[in-house]
């Protein structure tokens, strides 16, 4: 596989990994991992070290790490999915047997308590492969599709206590209109949410699909269904403010030198990821010394994201909207934060 948008500094990737030269060689059925060779140059700087998945979906780059580390380097992979977490707990078996890959089951935002609980205080290297796998979408049980119907669910954790339909049939249309603007950037929130209301109760996919559609000029209705979809998941998830406390906490659990690496789909979670690795904050704004040196936990080493390759979109489309973007922690010291800087807690 070549790409053309790899920008990391040669300087910065971990020697003398072997890379298969399939062109997909760890996509399943489950999933296809995006990027996946430039996650591993790009996180991996100990060979032995201990990196964690906090995505780990059906372990397409918990597979593609396991085999670029050394024997007693190791992988922990976290989701909240129970299927996922089967899928590749099977997938990985032999590593699991090896000593070198656990799972452990929960949301990536209590990263630090999760990995803390299981005797792991200082990793080596943290992945967000953000959003949902192929498998979740394509289920139609699992409610994420518009493309077929399904009860209106949602929910990653299944056994979370919020669905889809609770949010689309119980919250006020104030609320509705609010998550469909902030989290869909929908510019006809208001009329969508009237339509919606006028149709309750919705229970099924298929049922809201119509609903929008029917609010929607034609041109515009698969960007409509799209946004709406996406607004509807971030909600039922909260996965903005699930993806900030893990930010934080992968800040704190990374050994300095150590290298956290995120894969964002849509442009909320991407100018957090963004802002995060370069100042250490979701402001944007950068903190500087006296001298006007920025201060900051991170070297950010891609100025700009890392795309997928053409090839890798024409056997992936799902990877067209993908943006990879990796830093290193710094010393505290070297920081200019000072060795008595606290990091945020999550
Ligand atoms: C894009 S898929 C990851 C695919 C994976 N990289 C692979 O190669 O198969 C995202 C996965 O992260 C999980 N996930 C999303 N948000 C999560 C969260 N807040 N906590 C734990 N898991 C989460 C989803 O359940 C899903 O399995």
């Amino acid at each position: 596989m070549t790409t053309t948008t790899f920008s990391l500094d040669p300087m910065t990737r971990c020697a003398d990994r072997p890379h298969s030269e399939q062109p997909a060689p760890y996509a399943t059925g489950y999933h296809a991992p995006v990027l996946y060779k430039e996650v591993v140059d790009g996180l991996v700087t100990d060979l032995a070290g201990t990196y964690v998945d906090g995505t780990l979906g059906g372990g397409g780059h918990a597979a593609a790490l396991l085999d670029v580390l050394r024997e007693n380097g190791r992988v922990v992979g976290i989701d909240q999915d129970p299927e996922a977490l089967a899928t590749a707990e099977a997938r990985l078996a032999g590593a699991a047997e090896a000593g070198r890959f656990r799972t452990l089951r929960g949301n990536f935002g209590d990263l630090e308590r999760l990995l803390a609980e299981a005797g792991i205080d200082q990793v080596d290297g943290l992945l967000l492969d953000l959003g949902v796998s192929s498998h979740q979408i394509d289920e139609a049980g699992r409610g994420f599709a518009y493309a077929a119907s399904g009860p209106l669910d949602m929910r990653m954790d299944t056994d979370a206590p919020l669905t889809a339909a609770d949010l689309v049939n119980r919250a006020e249309p104030e609320d509705l209109i609010h998550i469909f603007r902030a989290y869909g950037e929908e510019p006809r929130a208001p009329k969508i949410v009237r339509a919606l209301i006028e149709a309750r109760p919705i229970e099924t996919t298929g049922k809201l699909a119509d609903v929008i559609r029917a609010a929607t000029y034609h041109r515009e209705e698969l960007k409509t269904l799209a946004r709406v979809f996406q607004a509807l998941r971030i909600a039922v998830n909260d996965e903005l403010g699930v993806l900030e406390r893990a930010l934080i906490a992968g800040l704190r659990v990374l050994r300095p030198g150590g290298r956290m690496a995120v894969i964002a789909y849509h442009s909320l979670e991407d100018r957090r990821a963004k802002q995060f690795l370069r100042y250490g904050n979701f402001a944007g704004e950068p903190m500087r010394d006296f001298y006007g040196n920025l201060l900051t936990p991170w070297t950010l080493l891609t100025r700009k994201p890392i795309t997928a390759s053409d090839a890798e979109v024409e056997a992936n489309p799902r990877a067209r909207s993908a943006r990879l973007r990796i830093a290193e922690k710094r010393n505290p010291e070297e920081s200019g934060l000072g060795s008595s800087f606290s990091y945020p807690s999550s």
